[in-house]
């Protein structure tokens, strides 16, 4: 299958893309580099060093036409989304709502992404605001689902239950 994934170039995409790859997949990269490493890339990936809030993004979906979207591009520090929450919604609302209006668009058969919200909800019950924005985060997600995406499965996965919307 051809598989997007976003993020590939950190932690945890990086390595979901050298499972895909072992198992035969054809996978394109997007990662803008914030955080992640060229040298986590696997060179059987094609990559794109772009950010998932440019608009630039559905060039690549023209040209690539995924099957699947995995998202794991994100600010993922906690710090940084307290003292600057607006661009970690930026980054983690816009960013992926760009990816599912091109997943929509682009006939992308199922999205998959960890949802941001477990660590907060569950884990940092002290930091309330970080709650509101995660769980937009859901709302946006099921509201995208129903309205504008019947046919985009889109599941969530968490170290907890999976959840599927
Ligand atoms: N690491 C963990 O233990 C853990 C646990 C649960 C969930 N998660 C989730 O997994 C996902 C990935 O986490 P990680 O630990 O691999 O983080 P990471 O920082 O290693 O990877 C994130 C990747 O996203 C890229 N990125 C950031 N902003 C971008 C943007 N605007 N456009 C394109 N690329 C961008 C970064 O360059 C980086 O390569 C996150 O959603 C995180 O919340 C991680």
């Amino acid at each position: 299958m051809r598989i997007l994934v976003t993020g590939g170039a950190g932690f945890i995409g990086s390595n979901v893309v050298d499972g895909y790859i072992r198992e035969g997949h054809d996978v394109v990269v997007v990662d803008n580099l914030f955080t992640g490493k060229k040298s986590n890339l696997n060179p059987k990936a094609t990559f794109y060093e772009m950010d998932i809030r440019s608009p630039e993004i559905r060039k690549i979906f023209e040209r690539e036409k995924p099957e699947i979207l995995n998202h794991h591009a994100a600010q993922i520090s906690v710090p940084a989304s307290v003292s600057d929450p607006l661009f970690d919604a930026d980054v983690n609302l816009r960013g992926f709502l760009n990816l599912l209006e091109n997943a929509v668009s682009h006939k992308t058969r199922k999205v998959i992404f960890i949802p941001q919200e477990e660590p907060f909800t569950e884990r940092r019950k002290s930091i309330p605001r970080l709650r509101g924005i995660c769980r937009s985060l859901f709302l946006l997600m099921r509201y995208r689902n129903s309205v504008r995406s019947t046919t985009l499965p889109i599941i969530g996965i968490s170290t907890g239950s999976n959840t599927r919307s």
